[in-house]
């Protein structure tokens, strides 16, 4: 297996007890928004360990088309550019002259939704088919109430295409009627193109890249009690600035150490946020060992190595604050459970079903196909542990999370397990492919996980 771009299938085979020493690409999450905020910013930015994913690459075009300049200082060879030097427009954003297509991104579509509901100007945002039937209504209804137009074209009621006409927004105070960080940040970025204070209020903690990175960028907000507002007309000023190691990629090597006993992994310069760890708290919750190692991070983003040893694991429940920081990652830890004595509990994550795909019913047929035993909820799943998985052909079904869950799952099933339809592990983890391979051979070596990383003078 290689890293090239067109596998489409991963062939995996059951491995004992590894050792494994890597450093995942960057945090999707953060890259998006370090594209925008950039962008937005008086001055120039640096940016490095951006994630060359297409999620990413879709809205650093995006921001491209809306007259951003940026110059490509480093890139992954076959992905993408890596760190770029990006010349912000300080708020003056201009047209863009096509459709601004968002891929499978639906954090690119809703936050980029935020971003030019405000503007002097008409876009339009597109996506794939699955970004196509997700629910777009979350975000217009709130952009709606700031006076921005915003036309669903979509065959499904409420989804993309977005038309978004030209308007002058006002500011408002929103009660989030689901904890998601992707409506919280569009809801923000659209107030700062308000004059007055848009104010934000959340069920729950949800991810708080949005206003760390506002912060970073010199903007002032308040934030106490899940309450977060920002005065509008403030301008980001451009500066030097991090991705970490993306959590949620580092998440099925997590999973993969955590269920085997005597397993050792070591993940380098990954995120710590913590609205993103709650990953780490449930393996170790199940009985495997977590070890932090946080670097002072020094503005920014927290991040730093963390050290797995595998066990036995037990079932556990997943608790109500803690779905929205692990909401990505539950496919992986649905493995988990399988993989645990007793009972996992995962409720009230009914978010789920609005993702990529729907993950409650692509994990449960999946973890069903592999011999997992596995109840279906309309909020989730439980997973009765314990059953040994057996190697079975299973599908993506074009979900990125899908198919590398299926690929841990492998790793642990009797015979050989089939993933099909994989390439779309580009979306947010380039490189996956090349780890799983190193895994499968039982490479210990660190240089033997680096992923490729080179200058460019484009
Ligand atoms: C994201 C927020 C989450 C998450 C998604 C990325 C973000 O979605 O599932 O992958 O970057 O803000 P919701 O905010 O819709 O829960």
């Amino acid at each position: 297996m290689s890293s090239n771009k067109q596998i489409s299938e991963f062939r995996v085979r059951p491995i004992g007890s590894f050792d494994a020493d890597l450093e995942v690409p960057g945090d999707k999450s953060i890259s998006h928004r370090s594209a925008m905020i950039a962008g937005l910013a008086r001055g120039t930015s640096t940016i490095t360990g951006f994630l060359p994913s297409e999620d990413c690459l879709n809205t650093l075009a995006a921001v491209r088309a809306c007259g951003v300049g940026c110059d490509i200082l480093e890139e992954m060879p076959g992905f993408g550019p890596t760190a770029m030097r990006i010349h912000g427009k300080a708020m003056q954003l201009e047209a863009p002259a096509e459709p601004i297509d968002c891929g499978n991104s639906g954090t690119g579509m809703r936050l980029l939704a935020g971003l030019l509901a405000g503007q002097s100007f008409e876009s339009e945002l597109f996506g794939d088919e699955s970004l196509s039937g997700r629910p777009m209504g979350r975000i217009t209804d709130p952009l709606g109430l700031m006076g921005a137009r915003i036309e669903t074209l979509g065959a499904k009621p409420g989804c993309a295409p977005l038309r978004i006409h030209a308007s002058k927004l006002q500011p408002i105070r929103y009660e989030l009627p689901m904890a998601s960080a992707q409506v919280k940040s569009a809801v923000l970025l659209a107030g700062l193109f308000c004059e007055g204070e848009t104010t934000v209020v959340q069920p729950a903690v949800t991810r708080d890249h949005t206003e760390r990175m506002f912060e970073a960028f010199g903007l002032s907000l308040s934030e106490a009690d899940n309450v977060i507002s920002i005065e509008g007309g403030q301008v980001p000023e451009g500066r030097e600035f991090r991705v970490p190691g993306d959590i949620s990629s580092a998440a099925f090597w997590v999973v993969a150490a955590a269920a085997r006993p005597g397993a050792r992994l070591v993940v380098r310069n990954v995120g710590l946020n913590p609205t993103r760890t709650a990953v780490l708290d449930v393996v170790e919750r199940m009985g495997a060992t977590v070890i932090r190692r946080p670097v002072e991070a020094g503005g920014g983003e927290p991040y730093g190595d963390v050290e797995i040893h595998g066990a036995e694991l037990s079932g556990t429940d997943l608790v109500r604050a803690e779905i929205p920081n692990l909401i990505d990652e539950i496919p992986v830890i649905a493995v988990a459970a399988a993989l645990a004595k007793g009972r996992t509990r995962i409720r009230e994550a009914k978010e789920l079903r609005v993702k990529e795909t729907d993950r409650v019913a692509t994990t449960v047929e999946n973890l069903r196909a592999m011999g997992g035993v596995v109840e279906e909820f309309e909020d989730g799943m439980e997973v009765e542990g314990g059953a040994p998985l057996k190697g079975a052909e299973v599908r993506s079904y074009g979900d990125h999370r899908i198919a590398m869950a299926f690929a841990i799952a492998g790793l642990f099933a009797d015979g050989e397990t089939r993933v099909l339809d994989t390439a779309c592990v580009n979306t947010s983890y380039p490189g996956f492919s090349h780890h799983l391979d190193a895994v499968l051979r039982g490479c210990r070596d660190a240089a033997e996980y680096a992923l490729p990383t080179r200058p460019t003078n484009s």
